[in-house]
């Protein structure tokens, strides 16, 4: 018989839960922890046509546009939330730790049941008791920076798994709320993070997705660095394919350039935000390295791992950008020639440095700034697309072509999404010949 939790005996009934998730890969992530709490207590995701009984908003608030949406969606189920008043309706989230955020939008929305942060993902139990058995509205936010690294993960991307290495982020980029709404840098335990591969690569996941704000100063409060973490997880844990993500520029070191060239089942791709090409734009955005040290970073990168894949983040629009400035953002795009890059406009977001700063740039500039950026960018993605036609690249299948039955898609180990036709598996590897290049994809045949 299945496992019968109190939620279930209170309800008669099994409840099903729905998660929308609005950031980045850490936050999808928690989300896979949220689920793995909700089957624990007895929830069902529910099938994508059916209304559920629960509803949980996993919010972001790095740029202004992902607010608005989570405010715009949420006010959407409050005639749901009338025809059926027992459906529980949860809001957590980075953005619900910003200051007095949590407060507003409870006033706001007096039908949410249950409002919490990041740091106090792991109570959900008791809100759900809170909000299902008593019937009580919970509103936890929590200030004191915890690391709960023991929750339950219900996965649902095999073959790819994520797994968070830090929590939090010190560098306090000026543009930047993360900070604010994470709290100061945390760092797991490297057992606890290599008994977690370890385990996902006896289950048959075939890559992981090692996640931190800045991975590269991983280690605080641990007898452990990033490059040695990684040359342990790559040795000990048996996973095929190991990425990590986000490398802040003034931390990525030699030694962790060597250690992605010396193990074969680290993937050599480096994802390195620039954020701008102007040294005096950097120096306001307080990233702490210059356009120089960025070159010199990417030449060694390029020098000791030929044929790698780098991708960036560059913002647009930031408080004073001259058009110099930003001519200098072009120029790097063209020195570097990155295979991918994020492109973003820039955000105002209250409690930041940069939010106070004069000249803020007119809207209208700032949409020309990033139309000419997209533009070069997307001839030198085709370009580094094309440069992959003739050669031949073991894919990791990660399923079927939604156009297609008979189209599967994957990777290479750099990190380019490749279409061929066959019969596969997700998990396969496959070795794939490209044939063709797009703007956005490859295609190729397998041998
Ligand atoms: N910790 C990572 C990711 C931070 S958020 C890092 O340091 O790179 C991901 C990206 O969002 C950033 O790299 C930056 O390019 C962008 N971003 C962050 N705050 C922003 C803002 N206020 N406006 C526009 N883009 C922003
Ligand atoms: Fe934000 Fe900078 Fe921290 Fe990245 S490193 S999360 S951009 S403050
Ligand atoms: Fe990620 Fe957004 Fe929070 S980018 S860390 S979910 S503010």
């Amino acid at each position: 018989m299945d496992n019968i939790t109190l939620f279930d005996i209170v309800t008669q009934k099994k409840l099903t839960y729905r998660l929308i998730s609005y950031g980045c890969q850490m936050n999808t992530h928690e989300s896979e922890a949220l689920a793995g709490i909700l089957e624990q207590a007895g929830f069902l995701k529910a099938e994508d046509d059916k209304t559920p009984d629960a509803v949980f908003f996993n919010t972001c608030c790095v740029r202004e546009h992902a607010e608005s949406r989570v405010f715009g969606n949420v006010g959407a189920l409050k005639h749901l939330k009338e025809e059926n008043p027992d459906m529980i309706i949860g809001v957590c989230g980075c953005m619900m730790q910003q200051d007095g955020m949590a407060d507003k939008f409870a006033k706001r929305f007096p039908f949410v049941d249950i409002v919490f942060g990041t740091k106090n993902m792991y109570r959900l139990p008791e809100m759900l008791y809170s909000a299902v058995v008593l019937k009580q509205r919970c509103i936890m936010i929590e200030a004191e920076d915890t690391l709960a690294d023991d929750m339950p993960i219900k996965r649902n991307s095999y073959p790819l798994s994520y797994v968070s290495i830090m929590q939090g982020c010190n560098n306090f980029c000026s543009y930047c709320i993360v900070p604010y709404v994470r709290g100061r840098e945390r760092s797991r335990a490297p057992r606890s993070v290599i008994e977690e591969v370890a385990a996902l690569a006896r289950e048959g996941y075939k890559e992981v997705m090692l996640l931190g704000q800045n991975v590269n100063s991983y280690g605080l409060g641990t007898d452990c660095d990033f490059p040695r973490l990684l040359s342990m997880i790559a040795e000990e844990t048996g996973i095929p394919r190991i990425r990590f993500m986000t490398s802040h520029p003034k931390d990525a070191s030699e030694e962790l350039i060597k250690t992605v060239k010396k193990y074969p089942n680290i993937c050599n791709s480096l994802h390195l935000p620039m954020q701008s090409g102007s040294n005096g734009i950097l120096k306001m955005m307080n990233r702490k390295y210059t356009r120089e040290h960025y070159l010199s970073l990417i030449e060694k990168a390029r020098r000791e791992i030929p044929g790698v894949f780098l991708s960036t983040d560059v913002i647009v629009g930031f408080p004073g950008e001259t058009e110099e400035d930003f001519a200098l953002t072009m120029d790097m795009m063209e020195r570097v020639r990155f295979d991918a890059a994020y492109t973003f406009i820039y955000s105002r977001r209250t409690g930041t440095r940069a939010a106070e700063f004069e000249n803020q740039i007119d809207r209208a500039v700032k949409q020309r700034r990033i139309a000419e950026l997209i533009d070069l960018q997307s001839e030198i993605t085709y370009e580094s697309n094309k440069s992959y036609v003739g050669s031949t690249h073991r894919i990791l299948v990660e399923g079927a072509s939604t156009r297609n039955e008979n189209e599967f898609c994957g990777r290479t180990d750099t990190g380019k999404m490749v279409n061929f036709e066959g019969s596969f598996k997700p998990g396969d590897f496959v070795d794939v010949r490209i044939t063709r290049a797009k703007k956005t994809t490859l295609f190729g045949e397998t041998l």
